[in-house]
């Protein structure tokens, strides 16, 4: 095996501990996504935590099958993502150099437990510790996370491979001024505060480009003059993919904002003017202030929404 060892010597920048914590491991799933990379792992030194003289503030490794993995992972379009991610978002935080060292390297693990915590983490991250927020701090979402959700989410299947989801990330001060106007006000606040909102719209004419997707047959006949079934094919798989990029930000550490509080013949003004997109849903983006939260409501139980027949 060969391993890519990240070197943190330094410290972060006064008061920015908290946002360096965060942003590394949140750059974690990007790590794993490089092709060919096997194991990624980053340990945090607690010296440094409790403000020691610069040394040693983490160590992040990566582990591939071989040397040629690995180089061809350096070469990767998700290397270069990354990369990004840690000139907007990393290293402004971070006060030292980072070395790194590749070698290979002979390893014998020994995992104690059976592993269910980490999936637990991995479910509570998703799932149950997940919420609907409605305030967030100021703290930025880089482009590079944006593709990256973007290229998680489209993975996700839809009916045909037909994906009729489109998005336009508002984040300028200009588009934030064309959105506002279109919320109810209950959703102002919180699209003030978020440093991105996704505009999730479905492109009703996704019929055409479905020979470039749906590589099995022509699938345009199955939607030829059925403007029901295209609306209703639309609004089934623009939504599934609205949940999928739901998941896909919460497993890059983001917090969501989905709203449905909006006048749509407006924002579809405002951002879809001229095409065929519809807008499906809202989702502010970024990382939630936990004390604005509202008590959770409870959830139906399996024996109420399920039956087994
Ligand atoms: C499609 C969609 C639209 C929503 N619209 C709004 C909205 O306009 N305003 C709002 O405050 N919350 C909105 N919500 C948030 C829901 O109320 C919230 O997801 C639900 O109560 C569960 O909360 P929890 O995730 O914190 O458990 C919306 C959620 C979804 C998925």
């Amino acid at each position: 095996m060969f391993v890519r060892a990240a070197y943190f010597i330094g410290r972060p920048h006064a008061g920015r501990e908290a946002a360096l914590d965060r942003q590394l491991r949140d750059a974690l799933p990007m790590y794993a996504n490089m092709p060919g990379c096997r194991r990624v792992e980053l340990q945090r030194s607690r010296e440094a935590e409790h403000g020691a003289p610069a040394g040693l503030f983490a160590v992040l490794e990566q582990t591939y099958d071989d040397s040629a993995a690995l180089q061809a992972a350096l070469a990767s379009p998700q290397r270069t993502r990354l990369r990004a991610h840690f000139t907007d978002a990393v290293l402004p935080l971070f006060d030292g150099s980072v070395a790194h060292v590749n070698h290979e390297a002979d390893s014998r693990r020994f995992e104690a437990g059976d592993g269910s915590a980490t999936e637990a983490a991995w479910l509570a991250r998703l799932f149950t510790a997940a919420r609907s927020h409605n305030d967030f701090r100021d703290e930025p979402v880089p482009d590079s996370f944006l593709v990256h959700l973007y290229e998680l989410m489209k993975w996700g299947p839809t009916a045909a491979n037909s994906g009729p989801a489109r998005i336009q990330f508002v984040r300028s001060a200009e588009a934030k001024a064309r959105l506002l106007p279109c919320l109810k006000p209950t959703n102002v606040t919180k699209v003030q505060a978020a440093p991105v909102t996704a505009v999730i719209g479905m492109e009703m004419n996704f019929p055409d480009t479905l020979p470039s997707l749906f590589l099995q047959e022509d699938a345009r006949d199955w939607f030829a003059g059925n403007e029901e079934m295209i609306r209703e094919t639309a609004l089934r798989n623009g939504s599934l993919q609205g949940g999928y990029f739901i998941l896909a930000a919460r497993a890059l550490g983001l917090d969501c904002a989905p709203m449905s509080g909006f006048h749509s013949e407006m924002v579809d003004r405002a951002f879809w003017a001229g095409t065929t997109i519809r807008t499906n849903f809202l989702c502010a983006l970024g990382h939630g202030r936990e004390e604005a939260l509202a008590v959770r409501g409870p959830r139906l139980p399996f024996e109420a929404a399920c039956r087994i027949v």
